[in-house]
């Protein structure tokens, strides 16, 4: 197999002679000697290349193009230079793709907002570079962690008929013709659709994850999630990716202590194994990100009751954009408020009014909050939400008629109620917002390859 750059540059000086392939970052020649900064997308700062006059077709060579694709052989030396450890002296470079003066990254630096409108190119950028690899690491690490705690990985459905928030974010999925479909009394007939009824794309794996569990035990999804939810902000896309593990025969407490667990683990994975991007982070996107979270690492996570919060940010002087009231939900402003003022650190905030949540959330004996519970982090705001489940049929059955939620398309669910039924409780991370605090990224859309949001869909 070809030879990484990451690779070589780990193997050390004094070794056989190597050869890679890569795209040029830049090129800098002088008479007799030419320096390329080839990168092949496997390290931050690619490998220096060093040409001289020797090597065949040398003039071209040092008129290559930024972005050009090219085959470098010779060996690796240490490098006289400041600015990099070791260096490849070519003995050859074969030009494999050519570049020119279009090319749109020749100058360094670049506003994200730019480099948005060439999100085909921007995987070339350094930052980009940096975020897609700890984005991959990161995707292997959450694997790695619910594999050594003994969890089952369950694909749930992306294509539904139940919408799991309730929130009737759901994107259609249809092939009946939008501009001509069969009516039925005055509504579009969707017995005729593909499925013989209405489906949309899934905004939660959990429905499907809780059945799991309570045949596994501990289970967790990771897969795509869709919301047709119209907030253009920094933190919502409509497509992003969530990771929701269920855990049968566990409470709140539970939970909270899993995904304080879990947090930390992928804290420390970013530190450990993707210290060069994390360097690269620290010193372009946030300074002191790696003191921050290395903090977090070793920090014990606050938990804090809704009333509680509600409280403190009433007591607080400051004014919000939104009203702060107990019934109501926390908005971001909020939430970051909390974790940023008032504790200084991730915050568990339990118990909401039951009125703001879901269905399936249980029901707690003061009759007026449930078992849920929101993770909120600085910079971010709410980065995991999740609860104890609501694991007795008739007080499911009855909420469910409270809030006009029909049973018989949940005839499924309501069955896992009826026999060997369990606490268990379970959470949503989001992807993107967790690269996003590991990163100092501050806009979602700079953390997905492709990003989907309202209006927008390239590619
Ligand atoms: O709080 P949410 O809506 O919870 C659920 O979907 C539950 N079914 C999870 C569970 O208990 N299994 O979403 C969970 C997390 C949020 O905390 C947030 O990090 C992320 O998913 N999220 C989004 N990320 C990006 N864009 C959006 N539009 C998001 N909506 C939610
Ligand atoms: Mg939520």
């Amino acid at each position: 197999m070809r030879k990484r750059i990451k690779e070589i540059i780990e193997q050390g000086v004094g070794t056989a002679p190597c050869s890679f392939s890569g795209w040029v970052r830049s090129v800098r020649s002088a008479k007799e000697i030419c320096f390329i900064i080839l990168n092949d997308g496997s390290n931050v700062d690619g490998i220096q290349v060093v040409a001289d006059s020797t090597v065949p077709d040398f003039t071209q060579i040092c008129r290559v193009g930024t972005g050009a694709a090219l085959t470098v052989s010779g060996t690796l030396v240490e490098s006289p230079a400041s600015g990099q450890k070791m260096e490849l002296m070519a003995r050859t470079i074969e030009i494999i793709g050519h570049s020119d003066a279009s090319y749109p990254l020749q100058k360094k630096r670049h506003t994200f907002e730019y480099l948005r409108t060439i999100s085909h190119l921007r995987p070339r950028t350094n930052t980009f570079g940096a975020v897609f690899r700890l984005r991959s690491r990161l995707a292997q690490a959450i694997h790695r962690f619910f594999s050594e705690h003994n969890f089952l990985y369950v694909n749930t459905p992306l294509i539904t008929a139940s919408d799991c928030e309730g929130a009737g974010e759901l994107f259609r999925v249809t092939t009946l013709d939008a501009a001509d479909p069969p009516i039925l009394a005055g509504k579009p007939d969707f017995n005729q659709d593909f499925f013989g009824q209405k489906t949309g794309l899934t905004v939660s794996g959990q429905l499907e994850g809780e059945l799991f569990a309570l045949a596994f035990g501990d289970i967790y999804t990771f897969g795509p999630t869709f919301r047709a939810e119209n907030s253009n902000t920094a933190r919502h896309a409509s497509e992003f990716w969530m990771i929701e593990p269920e855990m049968a025969f566990a409470t709140l407490a539970d939970n909270a202590d899993l995904a304080e667990e879990f947090i930390k683990y992928l804290c420390r994975f970013a530190l450990d194994e993707c210290g060069d991007e994390m360097a690269f982070f620290d010193k372009h996107i946030e300074n002191g990100l790696c003191e921050r979270i290395a903090k977090v690492a070793e920090a014990d996570f606050a938990r804090m009751e809704y009333s509680e919060a509600i409280e403190r940010l009433q007591d607080s002087g400051v004014t919000f954009a939104y009203p702060v009231e107990w019934g109501l939900d926390l908005q971001t402003e909020h939430e970051r408020y909390i974790t940023e003022q008032i504790v200084g650190g991730p915050t568990f905030i339990l118990n909401y009014p039951k009125d703001i949540k879901a269905f399936y959330m249980r029901q707690n004996n003061d009759g007026r909050t449930v078992a849920a519970m929101d993770l909120l982090v600085p910079k971010i705001g709410e980065i995991i939400g999740g609860s104890q489940r609501e694991e007795r049929l008739d007080r499911l059955e009855s909420r469910m008629v409270e809030m006009g939620i029909a049973q018989d398309s949940l005839w499924w669910y309501l069955d896992s109620r009826r026999w060997g039924s369990c606490p268990h409780a379970g959470f949503g991370l989001g992807f993107e917002r967790l690269v996003m605090y590991l990163s100092g990224m501050e806009n979602i859309r700079d953390v997905i390859p492709f990003p989907r949001t309202p209006r927008h869909c390239e590619f």
